[in-house]
């Protein structure tokens, strides 16, 4: 049976296999940017340093996020976050020079970008890094964020994932546009509802064909976007039953879409809390966690709900009495306040702090600690739960934030790897040398019908 065919099988086989990834975050509560173990968020120093970690780990790919604006706060930047995060394609050029192996995954949005010019930046860095690129595909469409881009909210949010959808095909085309792996290029002209391009692709392909496509985008539209044109889904189900609901969910979808059922693989994002016992993970999470939300993170995240200052109410006491100033918050305060019914939120969570007892600080880490995504425990506990993931192809891999920079991975490198190496589960090598090897992807193929098309377009 071919590669081929096999990819079109209705039927899903695990891989029996876990990979891992790292994904770099920027200032957020789930990374501690403000102990003494803390490095920068924009020095290139901490970037290299758990690229070259995560390699040493044999990590399939590092990923970057997109934060095209800071977030306000109270009408201003948000004091706690006011550094942003660099360029993901210029760090990750830089980071192709210092690493050999690891994917390279750019996070960029197909709403405030251009295709025939991300398709090229995209194939630059596919060609520099030696068949390394990715792209994450975001939809990001929000008003605030087109404010940067003489925009504003252009674009109908019903209408992202079609939108989506002709970007990243127009880009398929120019990388598609290639005749042979040396060239000659044909002309891409398409003329589409979204998209007119007349465009002659200036690079020939990369090592791995073109870039790798990811995708992150939980809704139903989302999902079909990916089964139809993902390699890849960065999920927000690492739990175990969440998990397995989720593939089924996108197994049905990409069957559905005639890609076949292990068309796209899955790797949630997570965070991991080790220790030699199960005891001292304990322990560490709740250091983690008391480092995760400092006194000022807590009053800072209730005040994004609350639209008010709420500097003079005590970490350590119950939640402030006085109501939120407004009705429901705007997406100037980030994706993750966006659109909360504040009023109402307010009176649910005075009543949960009130009847679990919790202080302002207990009850923010509480609502920010991602306990969906957290695997506390020894390094064996840990390796046995993720190899059960192995077994029933649960997930392919694992998106891994860390909670510390640049030190974080080094206990996953240390410990875990090799524990799931034991176990069968993990590899002991890279198998090639480009991302799509790393993944066990096959090479895009294009149909006869689509290279007659190409060229006669
Ligand atoms: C795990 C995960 C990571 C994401 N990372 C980013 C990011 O770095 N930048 C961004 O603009 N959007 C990011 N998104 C947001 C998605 O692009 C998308 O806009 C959002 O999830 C809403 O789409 P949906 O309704 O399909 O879920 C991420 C989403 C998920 C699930």
């Amino acid at each position: 049976m071919t590669q081929h065919t096999r990819a079109k099988s209705e039927i899903f086989t695990p891989s029996g296999q876990i990979q891992f990834g790292v994904f770099f975050q920027g200032v957020n509560s789930g990374t501690i940017w403000k102990a003494a173990e803390s490095g920068s968020q924009t020095d290139f120093e901490s970037f290299r340093r758990i690229a070259q970690t995560a390699e040493r780990g044999l990590f399939a790919a590092f990923f970057l996020g997109e934060g095209l604006r800071l977030r306000e706060h109270l009408g201003r930047p948000h004091a706690l976050d006011v550094v942003g995060r660099p360029d993901a394609q210029t760090m990750l050029a830089a980071l192709a020079s210092v690493t050999k192996n690891i994917g390279l995954v750019a996070t960029q949005n197909t709403t405030y970008n251009d295709p025939a010019d991300l398709a090229h930046r995209l194939a630059s860095l596919d060609l520099i890094s030696g068949g390394r690129a990715a792209w994450n595909i975001v939809t990001t469409d929000n008003a605030w964020t087109g404010a940067n881009f003489r925009r504003g909210g252009y674009l109908d949010h019903a209408d992202r994932y079609k939108h989506a959808e002709a970007f990243v095909e127009t880009a398929k085309r120019i990388w598609d546009s290639w005749e042979t792996p040396d060239g000659p290029a044909s002309r891409v002209l398409h003329q589409g509802q979204r998209y007119t391009v007349d465009v002659t692709p200036r690079l020939p392909r990369s090592a791995q064909y073109r870039p790798v496509l990811f995708q992150a985008g939980d809704s139903p539209e989302g999902r079909n976007f990916a089964a139809r044109q993902a390699d890849v889904i960065f999920s927000a189900h690492p739990k175990f039953d969440d998990a397995v609901d989720f593939r089924k969910d996108l197994v049905e979808r990409s069957v559905a879409a005639g890609r076949g059922a292990n068309a796209v693989q899955i790797m949630p994002a997570s965070e991991f809390i080790l220790a030699p016992t199960a005891a001292e993970a304990a322990e560490k999470k709740e250091w983690v966690r008391s480092l995760q939300i400092g006194p000022q993170q807590a009053i800072a995240y209730l005040e994004q709900f609350w639209g008010r200052e709420l500097s003079t109410y005590d970490p350590d006491g119950p939640l402030p009495e006085i109501d939120p100033v407004v009705e429901e918050t705007s997406e100037t305060r980030g994706s993750g306040f966006h659109g909360a019914k504040a009023r109402q939120l307010a009176d649910q969570w005075r009543a949960e702090a009130k009847d679990k007892g919790l202080s302002i600080r207990q009850f923010v880490t509480s609502k920010t600690a991602r306990i969906d995504s957290t695997f506390t425990g020894s390094y064996t506990a840990v390796a046995d739960h993720l190899a059960e993931y192995a077994r029933v192809g649960a997930v392919d891999g694992f998106n891994i934030s860390p909670w510390l920079i640049p030190t974080g991975l080094d206990d996953i490198v240390n410990h875990l790897v090799p524990e799931l190496q034991e176990r069968g589960v993990y590899p002991t090598e890279y198998r090639g040398s480009t991302l799509r090897e790393h993944l066990g992807l096959e090479t895009p193929v294009r149909t006869a019908d689509e290279a007659a098309a190409a060229v006669r377009a």
